[in-house]
């Protein structure tokens, strides 16, 4: 029975190793000048986003203040919707940090988009727990709707899609992530497509499994069914 799970997984994984993509995160650790990103194109944080990045820095202790490198590269990212160049080197400065310590920062994860990406972000994880529930079925229904191949922006700007490793949803797999949200258990190519239908109607659905609350057993909870201990009943009551 156990062989006869590892033959047929495996039989998976080679059949699914013939399917090349595109990686971002092998092409973009290069950085090559364009129009939209160059070191020519000035980047400061608006007022409100310098305030938050005050609020960042001081969360570090000052001789570890390059801790702030992450929120800060992300901070620039939702302002101007990618992590340019010019974007790394200011948090570079602002962190007192030779540039390149925060481009292999921002060149390590996949979160960090180094070109600009459409109005909704599309990544489908394709790593091992993923590729095992089918992810290739995922991949392979959102290129054909949109008619995108990893890496790719559509000509509107309302999409672009992206290649990626674990997102940490393994026991939800498959999922993708579109901008900040999650969508799971996608058994089905039915259930991609509705979801992508919803965004190009402007109408993101509800973000999550459609199968289940969170990542309890498909057959329903089997721990933790009993109403939390009032944590009050254990402590003192002037704590
Ligand atoms: S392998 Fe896909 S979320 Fe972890």
């Amino acid at each position: 029975m156990l062989s006869a799970l590892v033959r047929n997984n495996t039989k998976r994984l080679v059949t699914s190793q013939s399917k090349t993509f595109i990686r971002n995160g092998h092409i973009i650790a290069v950085h090559r000048d364009t129009k939209e990103n160059n070191t020519e194109i000035p980047f400061e944080y608006t007022p409100e986003n310098q305030k938050r990045a005050e609020v960042i820095i001081k969360k570090y202790p000052p001789q570890y203040k390059k801790g702030a490198c992450m929120p800060l590269l992300d901070l620039a990212q939702r302002q101007i919707g990618f992590t340019s160049i010019s974007a790394m080197n200011h948090v570079a400065k602002l962190l007192d940090m030779p540039p390149m310590r925060v481009y292999e920062v921002a060149t390590f994860y996949t979160m960090y988009q180094r070109k600009p990406v459409g109005k909704y972000h599309v990544q489908v994880c394709t790593t091992t727990p993923c590729q095992l529930c089918n992810s290739d079925q995922v991949i392979e229904t959102v290129m054909e709707r949109l008619n995108l191949k990893p890496g790719e922006v559509s000509a509107d700007g309302i999409f672009s899609l992206e290649e990626v490793e674990c997102l940490g949803a393994c026991s939800n797999a498959p999922m993708l992530q579109i901008n900040d949200d999650f969508y799971e258990d996608l058994k089905t190519k039915e259930e991609v497509l509705k979801i992508l239908d919803g965004f190009a109607a402007g109408k993101p659905p509800k973000a999550g499994s459609s199968r289940r609350e969170s990542c309890e057993p498909f057959t329903g909870p089997k721990t933790l069914t009993e109403e939390p201990l009032d944590v009050k009943s254990v402590t003192r009551s002037d704590l």
